[in-house]
């Protein structure tokens, strides 16, 4: 059984999920506005990777004989400045989670919960990963500066972006 702060908490990041993948929905609605379907296309696949974490602590509640309980998911930013301003809050939003996963495994280290401790290992190697990939986006964007050329070429490749096999990101 998980402990009710454990499961609380994990609750709390269900909802926590949901919101990033809502916020890169909303990010992925943005950059189709601006004609950039490439940056579109990239936000849309991230906002599936979400849902996928989502569903990740929903399986593992479930599965330690918990109770989901969903909740609001907060309203989103809709308009940024520009493609960097984006991804820069899309960094710091990760940022954020990865603070958020941090203090879930110290919960399931205090709780002497190994099964969550487990569980929770997969999410601190992905926000690393996920950290990077948002970071590599601002650097690669600061070097376009104001080059409509580069723009171009960046939102090509950001088209190349595909969603993870089936079964890869969904609960296990
Ligand atoms: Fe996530
Ligand atoms: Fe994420």
């Amino acid at each position: 059984m998980l402990s009710d702060k454990m499961q609380a908490a994990m609750n709390k990041q269900i909802n926590a999920e949901l919101h990033s993948a809502y916020i890169y929905l909303s990010m992925s609605a943005y950059f189709e506005s601006e004609n950039l379907r490439g940056f579109a296309n990239w936000m849309r696949v991230q906002a599936q990777e979400e849902v996928g974490h989502a569903m990740r602590f929903f399986g593992f509640i479930n599965e330690r004989r918990g109770r989901v309980i969903l909740e609001a998911v907060a309203a989103v930013p809709t308009q940024w400045a520009t493609a960097l301003a984006v991804f820069e809050n899309a960094y710091q939003h990760e940022q954020k989670i990865s603070g958020m996963i941090n203090d879930l495994m110290d919960l399931a280290l205090a709780d002497k919960d190994h099964a969550a401790a487990s569980f929770l290992k997969w999410f601190v190697d992905e926000q690393v990963e996920e950290e990077a990939n948002a970071d590599a986006i601002v650097q690669e964007l600061k070097l376009a500066g104001d080059s409509g050329t580069a723009m171009f070429i960046l939102d090509r490749e950001l088209a190349g972006r595909t969603a993870e096999p089936a079964g890869a990101g969904a609960a296990e």
